[in-house]
């Protein structure tokens, strides 16, 4: 099975409007590979803006409502996001597991909120420290895969993302074995809840301290289908390698 790769620069909060120059140059990079899938979840203040400058990248949100409507003070529903033009929402970032206590329910709620109004999805999942010390990485984090799973799911519009928390933003990353294992255990997990050709059919993107020089190895990986990109991703400069790896794995799998 051969998955287009997607690599998704997670913009966090971060970005205001004189930033859009970047959004414009990742487009064009985005434009020079088109093999790859690019794609920028940008804050919400961005996305109207963001997507009238995206060029071959999809606009995306980092976060979204699970109702539709309501008295949400500061909240925002897939539908409204998909106006302003996100195609995509991130959900499940353990940034908003950990500090806003989003439960496995909510995010397949929200998952599958935004599948209702025809938006895609990156659904996040990862590890602390102290369970991949424990040696029960794996085990765990199928588990809240399988938990936050929303109904229907399938590789037309959902994709997952795994990102280890002590690897975010710290510039360390697990070893290239334990993230094919995670991977294949990941897609494992997948078949036995939505059958082995959707599973298969399904990318699991590698998130933490991806940039221009690790990306090349983890997208080798036979498993991993991409990036979710922090840090690399706020500029083009940065960001371009990690897309031309991308385009290099496509190209040597043809
Ligand atoms: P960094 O690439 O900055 O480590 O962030 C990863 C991440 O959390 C993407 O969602």
């Amino acid at each position: 099975m051969s998955r287009r790769k997607l690599v998704v620069g997670n913009w966090k909060m971060n970005g205001m409007r004189a930033h859009l120059d970047e959004v414009e140059a990742i487009g064009r990079v985005a434009a020079a590979h088109p093999a790859v899938e690019v794609g920028l979840c940008l804050p919400a203040t961005l996305i109207m803006a963001g997507s009238e400058r995206r060029g071959a990248a999809f606009i995306g949100a980092q976060n979204c409502h699970m109702d539709i409507s309501g008295a949400y003070t500061g909240s925002l529903s897939a539908e409204m996001l998909l106006e302003a033009g996100a195609s995509w929402v991130i959900t499940g970032h353990s940034e908003r597991r950990e500090a806003r206590g989003e439960t496995n329910a909510d995010i397949a709620a929200k998952s599958a909120a935004a599948h209702r109004v025809g938006m895609k999805v990156i659904l996040c999942v990862g590890e602390t420290l102290e369970v991949r010390d424990a040696g029960q990485a794996e085990e765990v984090v199928a588990a809240q895969l399988l938990a936050s799973l929303p109904e229907g799911a399938s590789a037309d519009w959902l994709a997952i993302a795994y990102e280890p928390i002590w690897a975010i933003g710290t510039g360390r990353i697990p070893t290239m074995e334990a993230v094919a294992e995670m991977h294949a255990a990941l897609r494992a997990a997948l078949a036995s809840r939505i059958g082995a050709a959707e599973a298969d059919a399904m990318r699991i993107l590698y998130g933490g301290s991806m940039n221009g020089d690790n990306a090349t190895d983890l997208l080798a990986i036979a498993d991993v289908d991409g990036g979710l990109i922090g840090g690399a991703s706020l500029s083009a400069t940065k960001f371009a390698p990690i897309i031309e790896a991308a385009d290099q794995r496509m190209a040597a799998a043809a």
